[in-house]
């Protein structure tokens, strides 16, 4: 699909910028990647195809996991839509860096998300030099995989497990993960997630703003999630949301 897109555009753009006031028009992201001299056709498709995958799939079925364990977690959800009213009791309309500093309980239900369902289940890399892991000598030139999916659901990394409780990335409680790279859901090091902050900022407005209005409700069983390159929800989203303010 993507790919198709990617092909049609560039089959047009030619006719497109010859066409009558094209000067005008604001050009796409893709139009202008394609028009870059120094990128090849291989270039514009991975980086297309990197944003579709790792910029939407990413941040959106995060969304979606998130909204299911608020839904299953009613406590969590009444403590969210507590500091979203606090901090934007004046319902502005911009959400400003001021406010996304105060949400500290919604990050923390970003993180517990997660935590619960990784959407980038590990992340790989080709070792530069032996090391020693957990005891076992590894050669130059391995692959080590670091399992977010494994390691997040043991309870020697983080106390009670299996329940969602956002709690746990607030500063000073028992129920905190047992060493700072417990759950590295962006990665970590130089390679480490490029759109991360951007991922996040997204995910706190998206939050925010959808708790301020909303209580979202899941009638349907329990979601679990299945593997599609990335983590995404096994079921469809039926969701039902109940106006606050009604
Ligand atoms: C919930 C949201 C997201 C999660 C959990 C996530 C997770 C990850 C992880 C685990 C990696 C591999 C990091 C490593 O090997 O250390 C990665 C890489 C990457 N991510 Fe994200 N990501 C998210 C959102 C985004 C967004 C919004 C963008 C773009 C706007 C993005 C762009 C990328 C790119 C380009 C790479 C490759 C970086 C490289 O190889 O140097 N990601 N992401």
């Amino acid at each position: 699909m993507a790919l198709t897109n990617i092909r049609a555009t560039e089959a047009s753009l030619k006719e497109a910028l010859e066409k009558p006031g094209a000067e005008e028009r604001e050009l796409t992201l893709m139009e202008q990647l394609l028009l870059r001299p120094e990128l090849s056709h291989k270039d514009v498709v991975t980086l297309i195809l990197d944003m579709i995958f790792a910029g939407i799939d990413t941040t959106s079925h995060t969304m979606a996991f998130a909204l299911y364990l608020l839904a299953k977690n009613p406590e969590a959800q009444r403590k969210l839509q507590q500091e979203v009213d606090q901090v934007l009791k004046d319902n502005p309309e911009t959400l400003t860096p001021a406010h996304t500093a105060k949400l500290s309980y919604t990050k923390a239900v970003v993180k517990e998300s997660l935590r619960f369902f990784p959407v980038a289940m590990g992340f790989m890399r080709e070792l530069s030099s032996d090391v020693v892991l957990s005891g076992y000598q590894i050669p130059k030139g391995s692959s080590v995989l670091m399992l977010n999916y494994e390691d997040a659901q043991k309870d020697t990394a983080f106390p009670r497990p299996r329940e969602f409780l956002p709690e746990r990335w607030l500063r000073g409680n028992d129920l905190a993960a047992s060493h700072a790279f417990a759950l590295l859901p962006f990665g970590a090091g130089t390679r480490m997630c490029v759109g991360r902050r951007l991922a996040e900022q997204e995910m706190y407005v998206f939050l925010a703003r959808v708790m301020q209005r909303y209580t979202v409700n899941y009638n349907y069983g329990d979601m679990d999630s299945t593997m599609q390159l990335i983590l995404k929800p096994s079921q469809p989203l039926k969701f039902s949301f109940t106006d606050r303010r009604a």
